[in-house]
Parts: C-alpha cells; structure tokens; sequence
C-alpha cells in the first residue's frame, strides 16, 4: 500500500476533504471507475459537492443492501448498481462511512481492490499494491470472438445468463471444440448459476457433434465451503439463482443433451456420475475448497487429453482458486497453462 495523502487526526468525517481528493485523483485519471462504500448520507453528499464523480460512478454499496435499493433511484444518482461489477473493477473507491467502523472497510478493501486502485476515507489516499498482482494488457490484438458468426450467434442468447465475460467464454468454446478430438467423455460444469456458460458448452458439444451428456451441477444456494484461502468470498454468495432459471434457460435454446443435478459437488451430487468419464469440464466455484473437492474427484475420471478450465484463476477476489491450480502445476501428468483473460487451463497427459 501506498500512502498518498496524510492520515487525518480528525474524529469528525470531513466530506469536503474527501470530496477534494477525489476530484484530484479524477483530474489526473478522468476515465477512472468510482465506486462509493456508505452511501446512504454522507455518501451522496460527497458525490453532490464533486460534479466530476458523478459522471465516473459505476458501484454503490452499503452496509444495508435493502435500504441502498430505495436509495439510489430516490437520490437519482445516475447508476443503479450493476450486478456484474465488484471491488476488483474499482480504480477509486470512496469508503464514507462512520469513523469507528473505518479501520474494518479498509482492511476488507485493500484485499478486495486490484493493484494500482486508490482508497478515498476520512484517513487520506492511498494506492493499493499487491505483490502478486497488477493490472495486465497484453500486447496482442487478435480478437476472433469478434468475427465468429457462430459464437456471436450463441454468445448473445446467454450474455444474460452469465457472470464470465466475452473473453472466457470464447475460451471455453473454442476448448470444447478441442475436447469434440477425444474418443470419448462427458462434459461437466461444476459453478452453474443462471446457467450462461453451461448453455454454451451445452451448445458448443451440439454443433460439434457430440452426443455425450453435458451435466450442469451447482449448489443453487450459493458459494460454499470458504476458508482461511480465500480472502474474499465469505460464504451464500452468487445465491441469486434457480434451478428453473436454467431449466428456462436450456429449454429456450432448444438443448437437449443437458442434466442438471442440484447440491453441493461432490459431496451430495457425485455419486450420480461415479460411472463417467469426462473429456472436458470447466470449473467455476469462486474457492479454494470446492475447487480441491471438485478436481481431486474429477482428475481420475478425466479420460488422458481431457480438459479442465478453471474460471477465475488470477482474480484477486478468488484467491484460493488461483492456490490451488498452483499446487496442482506439480503433478504428475498434469499441463497447467496460465491465462491472461482469468483462466487456468489443465490437460491431462
Ligand atoms: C460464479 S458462479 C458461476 C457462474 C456461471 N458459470 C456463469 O456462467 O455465470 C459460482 C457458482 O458456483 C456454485 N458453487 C460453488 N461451490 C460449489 C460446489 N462445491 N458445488 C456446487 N456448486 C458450487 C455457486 O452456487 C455459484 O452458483
């Protein structure tokens, strides 16, 4: 962490000094993303004294998530808050909240904030900096998904349905594709939610003329068994979701090679697919454990050339995800390959 403003001794929250940092820090970064944490009072009060924030708002949070629903539309505020961002989109992030609870946010957000984002409080600036972290642009500008009439074509029937961005999901179809060259296999999608993903892969094994199954797994209550490694995910999150939203889903896209089993994996759904054998799975579980559940059961069932994705690898807010495929670069008969877009890719040799 970088300390770009001195703490302030103050007791009292002095908005029109936090207003004034953040205009400096827009002066310097005009197309900076600012997310504000408490807005409920104090708040929308710094964002009504510094008109250069309003225009850069994308994330508003607050302790109280009912009451922050009512709030943005009756402080007309132009942003409602959009379910695909999280702190690790954030360049700026105004923390305007009561001094006692500061110290807290703070510690939250600094693990939460990329590399190279800024912290507004009562406290002064600082810029995070993770060690193993900083913001990456390659170089290269290869872009198929964008001429992919086919993807394009599917992409658009599930972007609704998808947290994972264009990038990721033209990765897992070209992979599947790769996996159509195996004698044989399952597909597997363990990290489901509203389904976008499962429907493309479901889609993706269709048009490339397999007739294995593709089995859709999730909790359908949200991200489980968090621990010490991951740092962000507490536990109930992604809950926002039903079985009857993929079932809708698979049956608007007319698919008809899809199962869908419920419960946390493996532990209550494994047993249903002892008997497989899978030739491509992609793994979207957002921690550490799960994502150690769901390979030490799959990895024996995967047929040799067969593919694991993991989703996620490389987020700072799915640390324990990005642990685990670490570990996993020492065994034996096992290639990891690092993408940039935020994924790990496993080919069993
Ligand atoms: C980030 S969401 C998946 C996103 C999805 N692939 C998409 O297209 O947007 C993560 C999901 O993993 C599920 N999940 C996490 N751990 C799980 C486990 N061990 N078994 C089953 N589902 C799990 C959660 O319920 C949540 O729906």
């Amino acid at each position: 962490m970088l300390l770009l403003k001195n703490m302030t001794s103050s007791t009292t929250f002095d908005e029109a000094a936090v207003a004034e940092w953040v205009a400096d820090l827009l002066a310097q970064a005009p197309a900076a993303r600012v997310g504000v944490w408490g807005l409920i009072g104090r708040g929308e009060r710094i964002i009504n004294s510094c008109p250069s924030m309003k225009n850069n708002l994308v994330w508003l949070g607050d302790s109280n998530p009912a009451l922050l629903a009512d709030y943005i539309p009756a402080s007309e505020l132009p942003i409602s808050r959009p379910a695909s961002l999280g702190l690790a989109d954030i360049d700026v992030l105004v923390i305007a909240i009561r001094m006692e609870y500061l110290d807290d946010v703070i510690a939250t957000a600094r693990k939460a904030l990329k590399s190279g984002a800024y912290i507004v409080s009562l406290k002064g600036v600082e810029q995070i900096r993770h060690r193993d972290y900083e913001g990456a642009s390659p170089q290269a500008t290869y872009s198929p998904w964008g001429a992919d009439d086919d993807f394009l074509r599917e992409y658009s029937d599930i972007a609704p349905n998808t947290l994972v961005d264009v990038y990721r999901c033209y990765e897992l179809w070209q992979l599947v594709g790769q996996a159509a060259k195996l004698q044989a296999g399952a597909l597997l999608e363990v990290g489901v939610w509203r389904g976008g993903t499962g429907a493309l892969i479901a889609r993706c094994a269709k048009l490339n003329g397999l007739t294995d199954p593709v089995i859709l797994c999730d909790t359908f209550t949200g991200v489980v068994k968090t621990g010490p490694l991951d740092s962000v995910y507490q536990g109930g999150e992604h809950h926002d979701c039903t079985k009857d939203d993929v079932i809708a889903l698979i049956e608007r896209l007319d698919l008809d090679n899809v199962e869908i089993l419920e419960g946390t994996f493996p532990d209550e759904s494994g047993t249903a697919l002892s008997d497989q054998q899978f030739r491509f799975s992609h793994v979207d579980v957002d921690t550490y454990e799960s994502t150690r559940g769901v390979v030490e059961w799959l990895w024996p069932r995967l047929v040799r050339g067969g593919i694991m994705v993991f989703d996620d690898y490389g987020f700072q807010t799915c640390d324990g995800v990005t642990v685990f495929v670490n570990e996993m670069r020492t065994w034996p008969g096992c290639h990891i390959v690092h993408n940039l877009n935020g994924h790990a890719v496993a080919v069993k040799f």
